[in-house]
């Protein structure tokens, strides 16, 4: 690749620094470098000190082995220079995967990045350079971060002939030909945007495991060791999605039952088989017994004796089981009122708590549904007390616009993330949780479907770059706020002009409220056209098995799922959780949908009637996404052109689907109800 456009050095981009940062400043720090460190992750940072450098200062820095003569001094503590990391050990408390960034003492005008493991080291390199490039090193120095959630990783939904479950941005970055990719080099650039954002853990293929991708645990595995052998140099550890059937199809025998010693033996021995060819193999990613998945259900077991087995055989090798709770009746009959899909996780899950080896890991969607624009957050959060839990993300944007239209998710994660169970009291948040700190937990943390795919941008819209940077962020620090994130990733990925700042930071933080407005109403999701999920289609789900009803009739639209007289979904959580959600008073506006069945009539909190708001919103969403349209052109030649034109392209189909999705909602709501709008705007 001779022509590397800007966008693909994501927010990596060393040539960009913002005003506040002096030439002089770079030249101090990154002029004359001491590493005193030596390891593997250790060669990686210097590479990358070299990168930098070359950007910033046009040149490669000079590794000099006294720190004396350094402006930087990286370094394990353990191999601290004397003077210069003095009273470090006792005076800050790091995790393994922590940094420290300061002054050395005594030695002025020196920086000190300290770790007490190279991982550490890394991420407080990258966290330098990032401080560096946005003006944020002062004088003084003495900054300490440990990492807020322990796993923070990466989903891939792809396949190994090259397409991607769910992606947005072009074929897998790793398979191609049911073989590993020729562009080896591409994966290293994308260890090194994982690993600046500081996520430590990734799965290389499909959570829907097929025929081929089912012998990664077998003859393919060489593939899966290249892969490690890359992302391990960046702190990463590799996992592959497992095919319960495995004992089955790649061991022969006639039985995947989990209480059968014959497949117990079989999965320890596989175990050992990874281990001796990648020693730091991460684990499994599960999807049992799920969407016509194989699993424990075939043979009577549950899904604690189902995860337990693999729990087993990785143990002895440090390895984890992540098993997945997206597990519910696909099957379903429309005119069933009595199965509730947003039951189905903590139905099936609750039963099982306390019942799994410390090694298994559940993986929890954010929503009890799945990835809608607006969801509550599942239940089972604040429900389990005794598993280790993970909190599942979608950063691909199936229902969120498929990285067509803009939808800069952060906003949507932190309400997740803040949402107060009230499991233990007050404060029993999903990031406490997450982070393990409301309920023993030996492992817990974050994962999310990645939006990843080999166009040059990476992720096919280059503002969804965005949400790649924001989810690592939030994995990292989960109290950091969207607007912050915005902020960061605009000024490493676009500079520091401020105008740009400021309105591309004004479009990514209305594009969740734009997007929403012009697609599902309060909560109810789904209206969208089966399979590929793009574009409105009222009922194209609503005859359907998969159990994602709206029931829309000439009077009112929504799901009862109170305790009183529907399902019983919001008894699930705790109160005073609980009863927010019973009630239609003090349901909020934005979920009303969701828990409730709403006369077309009847008055929302805003004062409005249910139908007038599915109206204005509609309305009001188009007008807003030709607000971005306008916002958008007023930074040409401001941004680099393939970007801009990138964008721009992206904002007029947005622009069309916004448009469909207003007539096709009005006017279906319009002829159901024959209640006109009270601004006589024009329904079909
Ligand atoms: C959604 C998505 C599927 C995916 C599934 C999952 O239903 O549409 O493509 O396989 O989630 O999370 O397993």
């Amino acid at each position: 690749m001779n022509t590397t456009p800007q966008s693909y050095a994501c927010w990596l981009g060393y040539d960009l620094v913002n005003p506040q940062t002096s030439q002089d400043q770079i030249k101090r720090y990154l002029e004359k470098i001491c590493v005193r460190s030596q390891g593997l992750i250790v060669d990686s940072i210097k590479e990358e000190l070299t990168r930098a450098a070359e950007g910033l200062l046009g040149g490669k820095p000079e590794f000099v082995n006294s720190p004396q003569e350094a402006g930087l001094v990286v370094s394990l503590i353990k191999d601290m220079p004397g003077q210069c990391g003095k009273g470090l050990e006792e005076s800050v408390e790091l995790s393994d995967e922590g940094f420290c960034l300061r002054n050395c003492t005594g030695a002025a005008g020196k920086t000190l990045i300290a770790a007490r493991t190279e991982r550490g080291l890394l991420y407080g390199v990258f966290a330098f350079l990032r401080k560096l490039r946005l003006g944020e090193l002062g004088e003084e120095l003495t900054i300490v971060e440990n990492p807020k959630s322990p796993v923070r990783m990466i989903n891939h939904w792809d396949n190994m002939d090259g397409s991607i479950e769910r992606g947005y941005a072009g074929k897998s970055i790793f398979w191609e030909n049911n073989g590993l990719t020729s562009n080896l080099s591409r994966v290293e650039d994308y260890a090194r945007l994982l690993a600046s954002l500081g996520i430590n853990s990734i799965s290389v293929n499909n959570v829907n495991v097929h025929q081929v991708e089912t012998h990664l645990i077998g003859e393919r595995l060489p593939f899966v060791e290249r892969l490690a052998d890359i992302f391990r140099r960046w702190g990463i550890q590799v996992f592959l999605s497992i095919n319960y059937a495995s004992p089955i199809e790649v061991g022969g025998l006639e039985t995947a039952d989990p209480l059968d010693p014959r497949v117990e033996a079989w999965w320890a021995e596989r175990a050992d088989y990874i281990y001796s060819r990648i020693p730091d193999f991460g684990g499994f990613v599960v999807k049992a017994d799920s969407e016509h998945r194989p699993g424990p259900f075939t043979y009577d077991r549950d899904h604690a004796q189902g995860a337990n087995v693999l729990a087993r055989a990785l143990r002895p090798h440090g390895g984890l089981v992540i098993w997945r709770c997206f597990v519910y009746n696909c099957m379903q009959d429309w005119r069933d009122y009595q199965t509730d899909r947003a039951r189905a996780a903590y139905d099936n899950f609750m039963p099982l708590d306390g019942k799994f080896e410390s090694n298994v890991l559940l993986q929890i969607k954010n929503g009890p549904m799945d990835f809608q624009i607006r969801e509550p957050v599942s239940p089972l959060f604040g429900g389990l007390s005794q598993t280790n839990q993970v909190l599942e993300l979608q950063i691909t944007q199936e229902y969120t616009g498929q990285q067509i239209d803009l939808c800069y998710l952060v906003p949507m994660w932190k309400e997740v993330l803040d949402f107060d169970t009230y499991a233990k009291g007050e404060g029993s948040t999903v990031k406490q949780i997450v982070a393990g700190k409301v309920f023993p937990q030996e492992h817990s943390g974050i994962a999310a479907v990645v939006n990843v795919g080999d166009d040059l941008n990476w992720t096919g819209h280059a503002l969804a770059q965005a949400n790649l940077y924001g989810y690592g962020r939030l994995c990292w620090d989960t109290d950091l706020s969207s607007e912050r994130i915005a902020d960061e990733w605009i000024r490493l990925t676009f500079g520091g002009d401020e105008q740009v700042v400021e309105v591309v930071s004004k479009m990514l933080l209305k594009s969740r409220e734009i997007y929403e407005n012009y697609t599902t109403p309060l909560g109810i999701g789904w209206m969208v056209n089966p399979g590929h999920h793009y574009g409105p289609n009222i009922d194209g789900y609503e005859y359907d098995r998969w159990g994602t009803y709206h029931r829309a009739d000439r009077d009112a639209i929504g799901v009862d799922r109170t305790v009183k007289n529907g399902t019983g979904y919001a008894g699930q959580y705790h109160s005073p959780n609980a009863e927010m959600y019973e009630s239609k008073e003090t349901c909020p506006d934005e979920l009303l949908l969701f828990f409730h069945r709403v006369a077309y009539t009847e008055k929302l909190k805003s004062g409005k009637t249910l139908i007038q708001h599915i109206y204005d919103t509609h309305f009001e969403g188009v007008e807003q996404v030709e607000w971005l349209i306008t916002q958008w052109d007023s930074l040409e030649g401001k941004i680099d052109q393939v970007t801009f034109e990138n964008v721009a392209e992206r904002l007029q189909r947005q622009l069309k689907n916004a448009i469909e999705w207003r007539d096709v909602v009005n006017t279906y709501f319009y002829r159901k109800s024959g209640i006109p709008d009270e601004k006589g705007r024009k329904i079909y």
